[in-house]
């Protein structure tokens, strides 16, 4: 039986990625994707979402979700992704459009009318799953599983404490880990173990699909960028999310309750482990198998055109 998720996204590259495998793994049920306002203003977002949906041919309604955090002001990942959020590919002109209907509404229809069935897959800021917990508060023991990319253990990648997913919406983040709903955390402790080399990249290159080019010519912006940044090469973040969904023996975890640092202006957004307790379980990505992960990419592409 297929997993159902619905995907939040602030597409930017490695969510595409994200895309790209939830729409082809038959592991995956794709339900909708809502976008969220993260790496880029959500105009971006969503553009860019619509645009990859409709390249791989993925029918999936999407949805626009939250254009600011919660509480405070928005911040914007453009030294990463680029002008665009998504830098680097060419699309066809855009016919997909997005459903009526906030994103937010979708996600608590959806959980709410398949309980315990939905996996809530946040790739961005959780501003949309946090307003989802406040709007409906019965969704964090009717939803399935939150698997989320964001937060670390160690340091941060958008200050020396904070990953970019919590920084950019740090309140939000506090909701959801604290919500009590069962939440699985990729953060950059297991997400920079699964790194896309040059080797891997002109391997790929050599893929003449239309996801693949897409693939390719975003890659090729994401590694140069993750150059300019100090990383050798590009993590695949996000996609950790989706290959956790379809196979979760490729990573091992440990339980935690986690809360976010809100109030200490320097550390603000950090992910800090304390003892797992019963209303707050967390389980925290720290090691991938890499030799399970890429095989599952490799099979997304070969199911989309
Ligand atoms: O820190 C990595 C996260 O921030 C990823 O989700 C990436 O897309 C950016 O949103
Ligand atoms: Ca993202």
């Amino acid at each position: 039986m297929a997993e159902k998720i619905i995907l939040d996204v602030d597409t930017g590259h490695d969510d595409m990625v994200a895309i790209v495998m939830a729409s082809g793994l038959e592991e995956i049920d794709l339900l909708g994707v809502v976008a969220v306002a993260g790496n880029q203003v959500l105009e971006k977002t969503l553009h860019n979402t619509l645009n990859v949906c409709q390249l791989i041919g993925e029918s999936a309604p999407v949805f626009a979700g939250m254009d600011r955090p919660i509480i405070r002001e928005r911040v914007v990942a453009g030294d990463i992704h680029g002008k665009s959020g998504l830098d680097g590919p060419t699309f066809p002109p855009l016919n997909k459009q997005a459903e009526r209907g906030h994103g937010v509404n979708f996600i608590i229809d959806t959980v709410m009318g398949n309980p315990h069935e939905v996996t809530l897959v946040p790739t961005g800021p959780l501003s949309d799953i946090a307003m989802a917990i406040r709007l409906e508060p019965r969704l964090p023991k009717v939803v399935k599983q939150i698997v989320l990319m964001g937060g670390s253990l160690g340091a941060g990648n958008r200050t020396p404490y904070a990953e970019f997913n919590i920084f950019a919406d740090g309140e939000a983040a506090s909701i959801v880990f604290n919500s009590g709903a069962p939440i699985v955390m990729m953060g950059l402790d297991v997400t920079l173990q699964v790194l896309l080399d040059r080797e891997r990249l002109d391997r790929y290159s050599r893929f003449s699909s239309k996801t693949a080019t897409m693939f390719n010519a975003s890659m090729k912006h994401y590694m140069a960028a993750c150059r300019l940044h100090g990383a050798e090469y590009p993590a695949m973040h996000d996609p950790c999310c989706v290959a956790y969904v379809a196979d979760p023996t490729i990573f091992t975890t440990e339980e935690h309750s986690i809360e976010v640092e809100l109030k200490d202006e320097e550390r603000y957004g950090k992910t800090i482990a304390l003892p797992p307790t019963p209303n707050k379980p967390t389980l925290v990505g720290m090691g991938a198998d890499t030799s399970l992960f890429w095989p599952l990419l490799e099979r997304a592409f070969s199911n989309l055109p």
